[in-house]
């Protein structure tokens, strides 16, 4: 049985901040994060709106593009590296935005890689039978925990969300590979060090900043430009597939020198990589949906096109996924 893409939604707060914005914050400039990061800006949400907020726009918008009726989902999964609180989910709190009670909702956290991760595992569920009708939605208001006086990490960041609906699709198409991997030992590398129950909220982790995104980024930087690779030739294999036989390459977006690196290293013509990194910046568990639906849009994906999405990030984790697009039930 093959599963696939069925109604694909994103939304995108309103509000911009540039990098001229960012000058008058921290010690940065335009031209620096623009050589540095591909990002010239991104999107920031208002204090009134969280996380769930944005999953539940993106999330019915897939529901409305897969012409199916909201009664029929029977999972929601948030894939989201800022989830609102720590319990209930995410997802328990966007199932109630979206009015889907019939349905099963839980979180998934693999950070920038959890939309990799939601969607495996969403395969592995649909394969099965324990689901007719996944949406899975990357929702992060990752913005919210960034130390706005770390340049390091400040400038790079941006909330948003993206979501599939995804069902059985025409066997031959929809996901046909996926490889995950993790290594824990590498923890340190990029993280959130409190907020979590190994260190609660208090004077201290207010004062030295503990429950913002900490992250050592040139470190980060090695890892990326050889996971992207590593993740996309692994899953390549396990479809049967070789690097010329991909139509379009959907990286995370977390820096365009770390896409180019690994676009170079892959030998793939850089007119199959897809970015959107200079509006939106790293919207960690939503950039690749974001990116997609781009794609999507603008009618640039035709019946039978490979496309290979890759992420990494903290964990840290990496992977990537191969579809092949359209089928009876796809989308175009
Ligand atoms: O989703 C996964 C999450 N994270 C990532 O993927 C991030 C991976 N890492 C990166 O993208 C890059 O390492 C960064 C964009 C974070 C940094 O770029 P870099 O080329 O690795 O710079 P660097 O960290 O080696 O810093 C070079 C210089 C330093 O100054 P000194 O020590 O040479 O005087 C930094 O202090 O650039 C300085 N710097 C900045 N200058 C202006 C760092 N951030 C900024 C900034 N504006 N925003």
């Amino acid at each position: 049985m093959s599963v696939g893409i069925n109604g694909i939604g994103v939304y995108l707060p309103d509000k911009v901040l540039t990098n001229a914005d960012l000058e008058k914050i921290v010690d940065t400039s335009d031209d620096w994060i623009v050589t540095r990061t591909g990002i010239n800006e991104r999107r920031i949400v208002d204090d009134s709106v969280t996380v769930s907020d944005l999953a539940a726009k993106a999330g019915l918008m897939a529901i409305e593009d897969a012409k199916i009726d909201p009664n029929d989902v029977d999972l929601v999964v948030v894939a989201t590296g800022s989830p609102e609180m720590i319990w209930p989910s995410t997802a328990c709190l966007a199932q109630a935005k979206m009015n889907l009670s019939g349905s099963a909702a839980f979180d998934l956290q693999a950070a920038c890689t959890s939309f990799i991760y939601g969607l495996t595992v969403a395969d592995g569920l649909l394969s099965s039978g324990t689901f007719q009708n996944i949406l899975l939605i990357g929702a992060e208001t990752i913005t919210r925990l960034v130390n706005w006086q770390d340049r390091n990490t400040c400038v790079l960041f941006g909330d948003g969300a993206g979501a599939f609906l995804l069902r059985k699709s025409e066997p031959g198409f929809g996901i046909l590979s996926s490889y995950l991997a993790a290594d824990g030992n590498r923890a340190d590398m990029l993280k959130i060090p409190a907020g979590g129950s190994g260190q609660i909220c208090s004077q201290k982790v207010v004062d030295e900043n503990l429950q913002t995104i900490h992250m050592k980024g040139s470190d980060v930087f090695r890892f990326a430009v050889k996971a992207l690779p590593e993740s996309v030739e692994k899953a390549l294999a396990k479809a049967g597939l070789a690097i010329d036989d991909v139509d379009h390459f959907i990286p995370h977006q977390a820096n365009q020198r770390i896409i180019e690196a690994a676009v170079e290293r892959l030998g793939l013509p850089i007119e199959k990589v897809a970015t959107n990194i200079s509006k939106y910046g790293n919207t960690s568990a939503a950039s690749i949906p974001l990116v997609l639906e781009e794609l999507y849009r603008a009618k640039s994906l035709r019946r039978g096109d490979i496309l290979v999405l890759a992420a990494f990030g903290a964990g840290l984790t990496w992977g990537a996924v191969v579809i092949r697009w359209g089928g009876a039930n796809g989308l175009n």
